[in-house]
């Protein structure tokens, strides 16, 4: 396992290039302008040419009529089958359907609030118009924890007020966060002030939508001239850590429970 510090690769040089682009079917990745910006770049410096007209639109489109997943901007009518998918994958990356009362209460957790707050900077996997995936990110996670305490947090206390479910069952865990919330350590936010969340439905793992995900929060947080990002995984999650490194990403702190990991941005 890789430790804290270097970080020489960018997202950007560690996770798109020429074969990539071609491997992945970046043209139907996020609409979002700044995204299109660094692909049409990208496309220029790797072949020495712009991207003929009407190539991406037309990828999109065919992508499209084939029933092809393609990622694209969060849409509030993703916003059930995003706790689905964080419920199917709860269970250090695992399947955790059946092991809640309330199935939707880990989304209150690590769904809602970044739906809410940052809708800006949650994309999907968009499978036949249902989402299977998504990443979701908050870019200052000082500013996003007091706003969560301020809007997001007091309406969920008020519903599960600590003691709802048994002392020792997981409904009542999750609880307890939504009373205490986890803070993140201050000493990674100066040099990794955003932090995100993704998860893939398993149909889908294992076809590099992970990659892409990652890929298109980077492009956008190099854009906003965000320096760097942060995430906690299980420990026992060793294929997501195994992910991550892949991505560049480097441990930070870890114990029995939780694995800090983060990688710089590189500012263009
Ligand atoms: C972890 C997860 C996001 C990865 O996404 P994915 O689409 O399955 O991964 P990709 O197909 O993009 O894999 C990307 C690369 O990582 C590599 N990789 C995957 N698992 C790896 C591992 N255990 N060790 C080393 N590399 C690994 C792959 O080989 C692949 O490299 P390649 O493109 O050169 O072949 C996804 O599997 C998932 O959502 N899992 C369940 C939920 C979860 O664990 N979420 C993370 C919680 S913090």
């Amino acid at each position: 396992m890789a430790v804290a510090g270097g970080g020489g690769e960018t997202g950007r040089q560690s996770v798109i290039g020429r074969g990539f682009l071609e491997r992945h079917h970046l043209c139907a990745w996020s609409s979002s302008t700044s995204t299109w910006i660094v692909v049409r770049r990208v496309f220029k410096a790797t072949h020495g040419t712009s991207i003929p007209a009407g190539h991406f639109v037309a990828r999109r489109l065919v992508d499209r009529l084939l029933g092809v997943p393609f990622i694209r901007q969060y849409e509030p009518r993703d916003r059930e089958a995003l706790y689905e998918v964080c419920l199917r994958t709860g269970n250090d990356g695992g399947d955790a359907t059946g092991l809640y009362q309330v199935p939707t209460i880990l989304g209150e957790v690590y769904i809602g609030p970044y739906l809410r707050l940052h809708p800006e900077l949650a994309w999907v996997i968009d499978d036949n118009g249902s989402a299977s995936g998504y990443v979701l990110c908050a870019p200052d996670t000082t500013a996003f924890e007091s706003r969560c305490e301020a809007q997001w947090w007091p309406a969920l206390r008020e519903r599960y007020p600590l003691g709802s479910f048994p002392r020792d069952s997981l409904d009542e865990e999750v609880v307890g966060i939504i009373h205490d919330p986890e803070r993140a350590a201050t000493e990674f936010l100066g040099q990794f002030p955003a932090h995100l969340h993704i998860d893939i439905t398993p149909e889908v793992q294992g076809q590099s939508w992970g990659t892409a995900l990652i890929s298109t929060l980077l492009d956008e947080l190099m854009v906003r001239g965000v320096p760097g990002v942060h995430l906690s995984v299980s420990t026992a999650n060793a294929r997501a850590i195994g992910f991550y490194e892949h991505l560049g990403f480097t441990v930070l702190s870890h114990d029995a429970a939780n694995t800090m990991m983060g990688k710089h941005i590189a500012i263009d």
